[in-house]
C-alpha cells in the first residue's frame, strides 16, 4: 500500500492548526466539497462565493471526513468529536499547507497558464507524463485562488510530475498562484482578447501571463508562443526572473520548437515539429491547428523535464477532445446519423475561431450541412460588438451553412450575414434550444459553442436528450 496523502501530524503541522479532537490517522485526500468528498479526507471550509463551507462542517464529518479544517471565530460552534484543526484563516492555512507540499516534492513541476488552452495543454501534459511516471494534475481546471492550493494539497508526496494550471480573471492573480507552486517549468500557451475587459490591452494581459516566469524555481524553464505579437515582451519578463533557461514554440522560423508541417484532417492531426533540432513525427488525436500549437509547448515542458520526448509524443496520438472543448458524438436524427460537437464549456475570439475552422474541416455529404450554434462571447469590454461581427469572415471561410445564434452581442454577427446562412435567432439560449432541435436532420455537423455564461451547455444536453446515440460498432 502506497503512503497516505498526509499523516494527520504532517498535516496540522502544515496548516499551523490547533488540533480540537484525536488526533487523525491517515488522511486520504482533500475536499472543499460535501457533495463529492470521501471517507478520510480533510474538509477545508472555504468561504466562497455564495455559500460558507462552515454551514457543511457537520455534513463532512456526518460522511467519513477525517479532519475539518475551520476557523476561530467558528470554532465555539463545534463541539462534537470532530476532529477540527482550528486556524486563523482556512484558505490561508490551505495555501501553507500547498506549499509545505511543494517544498517536499522531487518531482518535476509543470505550471500553465495563457489566455486559452491551458486545460487543454495540462491534460496533454498529465497523459504524456502519466505514461512514465507517477503524475498528479487537478480534476478541473481549478486554477483559482482555492483551486490551486487545493491541487498542490492533494498532490502526492512521491509524484514524479506534477502539472498545475493557473488562471486569472483580473490583473494580479497569477504571481501569488505561481509562486505557491513554484514550477521547474513555466508555460504560456498565448495571449488573447479573453478576459479583455479587466485590461487595457492585449500588452496588459500579456503582462499578467508572463508573471508567471517571476515564480519559477531558480533555473527554471520558461516556455512561450514565438508566434503572437507579445512574444518579445514574455521574453522580457523572463530574462528578468530566476529562469535559467528561455524556450520558443510556434511556427516562427526562429522558434526552439518549430512546427515544420502539420496535416489538419477533420479528426486527427499529423505533425512534424523540430524539438531543439531534433525531427519529432507524430499524430495527435484531437483536431484542430490550436491543438497542434498547444502540442509544442506541451513537446517544449516535457524536454524542459527531462522526461522522454519520443515516448510523449507517441502518446499524443491518444489525446481526445476533453468535454465541452470539442467533444464528438454521433447522434441519431430521422433518416441517418448527425454528428454533434460540444464547445459549449466556453467561448472567447480565439476558441470560437479554432472551432469554427475545425467545424469547416469536417466533410459533409448529401443534405448535410455544417452547422454553428453560437452564444455571446462575454467579458470582452468595448471590443465586444466588433469582436462578435468579425466572426463572420470565419463563418464565410470555413463554409458554414447555417449559423444560429443567440445573444444580444451575436446579434451583430447573425445580422450581418447572408440571409442563406441564417439559420435562426433568439435573444437567449433557451429561446434559441428548439428552433435548433427542429433544424438538425441526417448528415449534419453541429458545434456548439459561447461563453459558460451564455448557457449553451443546457443545448448541448437537448440536443442529445432528443436524439439517441448511434451505436459505437456502427
Ligand atoms: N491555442 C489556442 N488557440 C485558440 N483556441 C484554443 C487554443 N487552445 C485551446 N483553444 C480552445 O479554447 C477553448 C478553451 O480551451 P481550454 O484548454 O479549456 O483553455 P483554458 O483552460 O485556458 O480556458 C477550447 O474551445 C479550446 O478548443
Ligand atoms: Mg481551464
Amino acid at each position: 500500500m502506497s503512503a497516505p496523502l498526509w499523516s494527520g501530524e504532517a498535516l496540522i503541522a502544515a496548516l499551523g492548526a490547533r488540533l480540537v479532537g484525536a488526533m487523525p490517522g491517515a488522511i486520504t485526500g482533500a475536499s472543499i466539497d460535501t457533495r463529492t468528498i470521501e471517507p478520510g479526507e480533510a474538509f477545508f471550509a472555504i468561504l466562497g462565493e455564495a455559500r460558507d463551507g462552515h454551514d457543511f462542517v457537520a455534513g463532512a464529518l456526518d460522511k467519513g471526513a477525517g479532519l475539518a479544517v475551520i476557523d476561530e471565530a467558528h470554532a465555539d460552534a463545534f463541539s462534537g468529536a470532530g476532529p477540527y484543526a482550528v486556524v486563523s484563516d482556512v484558505l490561508k492555512a490551505m495555501e501553507r499547507a500547498g506549499v509545505a507540499r511543494r517544498a517536499e516534492l522531487k518531482a518535476g513541476v509543470v505550471a500553465v497558464t495563457g489566455s486559452v488552452g491551458k486545460t487543454g495543454t495540462k491534460e496533454a501534459l498529465r497523459l504524456v507524463l502519466s505514461r512514465q511516471g507517477k503524475t498528479h494534475a487537478p480534476v478541473a481546471s481549478y486554477n483559482n485562488h482555492w483551486g490551486v492550493p487545493l491541487t498542490l494539497c492533494r498532490t502526492p508526496a512521491d509524484v514524479r510530475y506534477g502539472v498545475y494550471e493557473i488562471g486569472m480573471s483580473n490583473p494580479g492573480e497569477i504571481l501569488p498562484l505561481a509562486k505557491q507552486v513554484t514550477p521547474d517549468v513555466a508555460v504560456v500557451t498565448t495571449v488573447q482578447p479573453v478576459h479583455l475587459a479587466a485590461f487595457a490591452s492585449l500588452d496588459d494581459i500579456a503582462e499578467e501571463k508572463g508573471s508567471i516566469f517571476a515564480a519559477l524555481k531558480a533555473g527554471g524553464t520558461a516556455i512561450l508562443n514565438a508566434d503572437i505579437p507579445q512574444a518579445g515582451l514574455l521574453r522580457r519578463l523572463a530574462e528578468a526572473g530566476p529562469a535559467g533557461r528561455i524556450v520558443t514554440f510556434g511556427e516562427s522560423a526562429d522558434a526552439d520548437v518549430k512546427l515544420l508541417s502539420c496535416a489538419l484532417k477533420a479528426d486527427v492531426s499529423t505533425v512534424d515539429a523540430l524539438v531543439h533540432g531534433r525531427p519529432v513525427t507524430y499524430k495527435l488525436g484531437s483536431p484542430g491547428k490550436h491543438i497542434v500549437l498547444n502540442s509544442l509547448a506541451v513537446l517544449a515542458a516535457v524536454e524542459a523535464l527531462g522526461a522522454d520526448l519520443a515516448l510523449a509524443a507517441l502518446a499524443l496520438s491518444d489525446l481526445v477532445p476533453p468535454a465541452g472543448r470539442g467533444a464528438r458524438q454521433s447522434l441519431e436524427a430521422p433518416g441517418g446519423p448527425f454528428t454533434l460537437i460540444d464547445e459549449s464549456y466556453n467561448g472567447n475570439p480565439a476558441s470560437m475561431r479554432a472551432a469554427i475552422e475545425n467545424l469547416g474541416r469536417i466533410p459533409v455529404s448529401g443534405r448535410g450541412r455544417r452547422i454553428a450554434v453560437l452564444g455571446d462571447m462575454l467579458e470582452l469590454g468595448p471590443s465586444g460588438p466588433a469582436l462578435h461581427e468579425e466572426l463572420a469572415e470565419a463563418v464565410l471561410a470555413n463554409g458554414v451553412d447555417k449559423v444560429f445564434a443567440c445573444g444580444p452581442l451575436m446579434r451583430g454577427l447573425y445580422d450581418g450575414l447572408p440571409s442563406a446562412i441564417r439559420g435562426a435567432y433568439a435573444a437567449q439560449a433557451s429561446g434559441l434550444e428548439p428552433l435548433v432541435l427542429d433544424a438538425i436532420r441526417a448528415g449534419d455537423v453541429v458545434t456548439v459553442k459561447g461563453s459558460l455564461g451564455s448557457r449553451m451547455g443546457p443545448i448541448v444536453k437537448a440536443i442529445a436528450a432528443r436524439f439517441p446515440a448511434v451505436p459505437a460498432d456502427e
